[in-house]
């Protein structure tokens, strides 16, 4: 049977990528990192993934190398995003989503690094040869190395110095550029920075403040209008969000206790970032990964939000997988009345024997959440290349496309072949721009 068309003519389809994760070669507060603590990783890593992961036997070799563990060339993007373009454009996918490495921007403060800008405008326009629309994020977690020094993202100066950057990339691409994202997921980087970690075994600097974690979340409100601005000043047509790491949290254990902490966690992207930025935004970007079973216990914080709730099935990272989740998220953000872009889902998958339907399952969730009444414009499958992620290094396999560690090569996985027949279903002419 044909599938049904509940999706519009224009819906992006398109797969999402980091700067850090892909591009290699990087000097900024991750890559500086990433060096004192691979050793530290390795000698954990049994302990910490054993119990967790999907087959750890499977694992083993690559989470106790020190390599993996370090960025270094990642999937050399930075060199080879024509190739890697190709691949998107054979796929079908009209969009793809990247982000601008602040620290190649603007490598020591107030200078800018004319070269790196004119790199991201190539970047663009080779999208835009090709049909494929680009969406901009322009903070994805890593931040240039001296910007602790100017006080970090809790610090008073971080949000002009923000939008100085962003008024910079704006200048370069901002005619050609309708969508983009000026921060990602902040609410991931206020709990691992701020409220002692947490998605993540590590992160470059972790501290325990709830004090400079609200002046942080301060700091993203008018980071974001900044950006936005300039954005708007170039392209008033644009159209600029954030993006959030939406979980679907669920009661664990119905306590007051349990109750207290989903509402704590539901209130960081949803009640403070939304209901104050809602006339601020143009769209919704939505992180979908996960549901989570909030349930307070006698056991580290750590696990007091279960990322695999009852029998649902496993990705190789342990986590659940859950479709309706994305349905529920959708359901819950589209009161603030903005479309809703679906930034990120994905699953790391090596064997990629779960992946096409993975993709299939949650874009049926969101064809049911559009037909009930969530304004959603796009998917961005997280993520078109194996990456780095982040702490984890490179062990999770994540994308449509395998990409060897060895040399580089890039094998379009039979997952891919599934997401481009899924696209095609779906889209009789090609968008024109
Ligand atoms: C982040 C990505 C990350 C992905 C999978 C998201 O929270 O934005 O950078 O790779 O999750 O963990």
């Amino acid at each position: 049977m044909p599938m049904q068309k509940f999706l519009p003519e224009d819906f992006l389809w398109g797969a999402a990528t980091s700067a850090h994760q892909v591009e290699g070669h990087q000097h900024n507060n991750w890559s500086v990192w990433e060096d004192s603590v691979a050793g530290k990783l390795v000698v954990g890593a049994e302990k910490r993934l054993k119990g967790e992961v999907l087959d750890w036997p499977a694992i083993k070799t690559e989470a106790t190398n020190p390599k993996n563990y370090i960025s270094g060339d990642a999937a050399d993007h930075y060199n080879r995003f024509h190739e890697d373009f190709d691949i998107l454009q054979k796929l079908g996918c009209n969009a793809y989503r990247f982000s601008v490495e602040w620290s190649r921007v603007e490598p020591e403060p107030d200078k800018y690094d004319e070269a790196a800008l004119d790199h991201y405008a190539d970047m663009v326009s080779e999208l835009k040869k090709r049909r494929i629309e680009p969406l901009v994020t322009l903070h994805h977690f890593t931040d240039p190395v001296w910007l602790e020094g100017c006080g970090g993202w809790h610090g008073k100066e971080t949000p002009e110095r923000f939008g100085k950057f962003s008024e910079q990339v704006v200048r370069k691409l901002g005619k050609e550029v309708i969508y983009w994202s000026t921060i990602n997921e902040p609410g991931s980087y206020l709990l691992e920075r701020y409220l002692g970690g947490g998605a993540w075994p590590q992160w470059p600097i972790i501290t325990m403040n709830p004090a400079n974690g609200y002046r942080y979340l301060k700091n993203v409100v008018k980071a974001h209008k900044l950006a936005r601005e300039a954005v708007k000043s170039v392209n008033p047509e644009a159209q600029v969000g954030i993006n959030h790491a939406l979980i679907d949290y669920q009661l664990g254990r119905r306590d007051p206790l349990s109750f207290a902490l989903k509402k704590g966690l539901d209130y960081i992207p949803d009640t403070y970032l939304l209901k104050r930025l809602k006339d601020e935004m143009d769209y919704i970007g939505v992180n979908y990964y996960m549901r989570s079973a909030v349930k307070v216990g006698l056991s580290s914080p750590q696990t007091w939000a279960q990322k695999c709730v009852g029998s649902d099935p496993q990705n190789d990272m342990g986590w659940g997988i859950y479709p309706e989740g994305i349905y529920n998220v959708t359901q819950k953000v589209k009161k603030y009345g903005l479309p809703i872009l679906i930034t990120e889902n994905g699953i790391p998958d090596a064997a990629d024997t779960r992946r096409a339907q993975f993709i299939r399952d949650h874009i049926d969730a969101l064809k049911r959440s559009r037909a009930d009444g969530a304004d959603i414009r796009g998917y961005f499958y997280w993520s078109l290349l194996d990456n780095y992620e982040w702490s984890e290094g490179f062990w999770p396999k994540f994308g449509l496309v395998a990409v060897s560690r060895e040399n580089q090569k890039r094998t379009v996985r039979r997952s891919a072949e599934e997401y481009a027949k899924i696209i095609s279903q779906h889209r009789s002419r090609p968008r024109q721009f």
